[in-house]
């Protein structure tokens, strides 16, 4: 053993501003809490237009985005870092499926979103997204 930094893999969550205007963030934080995954960062930001379009680099060109960015702006979202055994499949497990209306009884959207857009939660959803992500929201945070 020649070090105690953590080898636990990360995940960046974005709880999004329909969570927080509706009160839900403290149960949203508990679930991952009471999986076992622990929070590493944790910031609330109010999301400007330039850092939408970072963050959904990927999305930008799709017909969906504009709304999604005028969403993602509305108010304030709280940034998390996550870190445990195979943290980005399961926060992905526990946010469930993209659409509201389809996700799962259980999981954050299924239990409490009713929209394909307004979906609480954004989770990493590969090892190369997290990293970048987390450089994103947090340059300063020192890397695992
Ligand atoms: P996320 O990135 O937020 O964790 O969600 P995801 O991987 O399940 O979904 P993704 O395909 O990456 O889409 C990003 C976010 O865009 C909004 N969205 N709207 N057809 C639509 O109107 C539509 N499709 C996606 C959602 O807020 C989704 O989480
Ligand atoms: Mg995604």
């Amino acid at each position: 053993m020649t070090s105690e930094t953590s080898q636990l893999p990360r995940s960046f969550v974005l709880i999004k501003p329909d969570a927080v205007r509706r009160g839900l963030a403290g149960a949203v934080l508990a679930r991952y809490e009471a999986k076992g995954l622990r929070i590493v960062a944790l910031e609330q930001r109010l999301v400007d237009g330039e850092l939408a379009d970072q963050h959904y680099a990927e999305h930008v060109e799709r017909d969906f985005y504009p709304p999604l960015r005028t969403f993602i702006t509305s108010g304030p979202s709280i940034a998390v870092v996550l870190e445990g055994d195979e943290v980005i499949e399961t926060v992905r497990l526990l946010n469930g499926a993209t659409d509201g209306r389809k996700a799962a009884p259980g999981t954050i959207r299924g239990d409490y979103s009713l929209s394909n857009r307004e979906n609480l939660v954004h989770g990493s959803d590969s090892p190369e997204s997290a990293a970048r992500e987390i450089a994103l929201w947090f340059p300063e945070l020192p890397t695992a």
